[in-house]
């Protein structure tokens, strides 16, 4: 799990979505390619999750 050294909880998620999503949308495609991307980024960001609340937890 290349992931587990970092705390990934909803602040993260959002960020990582946020990012994505202006990356995707930077580009021209096809609405099926974007709606495939962004569906991927939406699950893959809630299966990224390990922490409740890290930004909570760290202040
Ligand atoms: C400091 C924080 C993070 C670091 C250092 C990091 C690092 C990495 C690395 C090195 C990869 C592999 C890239 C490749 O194979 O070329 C990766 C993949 C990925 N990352 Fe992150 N990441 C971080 C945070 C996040 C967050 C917050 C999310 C989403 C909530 C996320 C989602 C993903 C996904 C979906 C993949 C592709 C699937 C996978 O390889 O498991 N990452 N990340």
């Amino acid at each position: 799990m290349r992931h587990a050294p970092f705390p990934i909880g909803h602040a993260e998620r959002e960020a990582w979505l946020r990012h994505m999503t202006a990356a995707v949308e930077s580009v021209d495609l096809q609405p099926q390619i974007r709606e495939a991307f962004l569906d991927y980024f939406e699950s893959a960001a809630l299966a990224m999750m390990n922490r409740a609340d890290p930004s909570a937890a760290r202040s």
